[in-house]
């Protein structure tokens, strides 16, 4: 007899693919809402999460086997401020978070596409820049992006400096920032000798 799915508090299935959501009935306590986009194996988000339970935090991937693996950890750990949802980062931004409802948005060691016929595939273009500065709130939004690859900063960075609706500046997250855990593939970059470029960018 096939085995019934297994049940995971902290993977989240939608009622709704098609409104936006409603965190009030995803998480226990209305607090500022961070997001990470592409979180992998999760160390940064499992981190972040356990390190400000006063925050919560949605961590985003497309791969339903690093989403499970993460919401299992988080389940493991007691996170109550952290769910996971499997879905594409563009579709969930334009589709289903409510406006001005986001405090960080993170995204940190993005594939970079190197190949110019597959630049279109970056997460990093002028609409989702648009689409970004929608869902943030007004005030406190941050979007924070952290790369290995010099060509994709700069292709990010220059997205920025032409955005009307931006303003950026350069981020060392270590050392300007008072807890910001290093990703799996930053550890991953940094052991083969690659430095990292990051930028912190606010609507205005
Ligand atoms: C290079 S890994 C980086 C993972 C993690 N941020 C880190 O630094 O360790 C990129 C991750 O983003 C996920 N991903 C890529 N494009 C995505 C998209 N459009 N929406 C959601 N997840 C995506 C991939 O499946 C992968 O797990």
């Amino acid at each position: 007899m096939p085995k019934p799915p297994v049940q995971l508090a902290h993977f989240i299935i939608l009622e709704n693919y098609f409104a936006p959501i409603d965190f009030s009935q995803i998480f226990s306590q209305e607090q500022p809402l961070e997001i990470d986009l592409g979180c992998g194996d999760g160390k940064f988000v499992l981190e972040m999460g356990a390190h400000y339970p006063e925050r919560n935090f949605l961590a985003i991937e497309r791969l339903l086997g690093r989403a499970k693996k993460v919401a299992r950890k988080a389940e493991q750990l007691g996170l109550t401020n952290l769910k996971v949802l499997r879905i594409e980062s563009n579709y969930l931004l334009e589709w289903l978070i409510p406006a001005q409802s986001v405090s960080r948005i993170h995204l940190l060691c993005p594939d970079p596409w190197p190949k110019k016929r597959h630049h279109k595939n970056r997460l990093l273009q002028t609409e989702f820049l648009d689409t970004l500065a929608q869902v943030m709130h007004p005030e406190q939004g941050e979007f924070i992006f952290k790369t290995d690859s010099d060509e994709y900063f700069a292709w990010g960075r220059d997205l920025f400096e032409a955005h009307a609706k931006w303003q950026w500046s350069l981020l060392d997250t270590q050392k300007d920032l008072v807890f910001y855990p290093q990703t799996d593939f930053e550890l991953q970059w940094l052991s083969q000798g690659l430095t990292l470029d990051a930028l912190i960018a606010k609507p205005h």
